[in-house]
């Protein structure tokens, strides 16, 4: 089973649009197994979009996903990185494909809902920047009688 991390961005939090996000993934046959709330500061903006510093928008993102809460969700499936980045659409929400999350809650490329690792190197990398082996649950899901 695949694992990917997620962030549900400051714009989407502050819109109070979580609830629906974390719908879209479940009904998509996604299970959460980490998921907290924080705010991020520079320095862990900085590790997390390492590949950015120095990027013109460096700046924006930075001020942008510190300036308010956002929540930190890694999600378990089969292929889940690929299908999460399908369902979150492309970086533009103006590209982005009917039915996509960005499509639905983002306004702008600056301002777009949702983060998510784009390969099984950077969801291993970015998992362990939010949560360590004990905050993931490993267990199997059962259904209660
Ligand atoms: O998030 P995604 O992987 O789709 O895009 P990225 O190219 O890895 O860029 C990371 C993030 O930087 C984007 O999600 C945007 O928040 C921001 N960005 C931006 O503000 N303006 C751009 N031209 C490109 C990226
Ligand atoms: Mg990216």
């Amino acid at each position: 089973m695949e694992k990917t991390l997620v962030l549900i961005k400051p714009d989407a939090f502050s819109k109070h649009y979580s609830g629906d996000i974390l719908k879209r993934y479940e009904q998509e046959g996604l299970r959460i197994v980490a998921m907290k709330l924080l705010k991020m500061d520079e320095r862990l903006a900085s590790i997390h979009y390492a590949e950015h510093i120095g990027r013109p928008y460096y700046k924006d993102l930075v001020g942008f996903m510190t300036s308010g809460p956002i929540v930190a969700l890694v999600l378990e499936g089969e292929g889940a990185i690929a299908k999460v980045r399908r369902i979150n659409g492309k970086t533009n929400p103006a590209e982005a494909e009917e039915g996509t999350l960005r499509k639905q809650f983002a306004t702008a490329s600056n301002r777009n809902a949702v983060h998510a690792s784009d390969s099984p190197e950077s969801a291993n990398r970015e998992i362990h920047i939010f949560f360590n082996e004990t905050e993931i649950y490993d267990g199997t899901y059962t259904i209660p009688d």
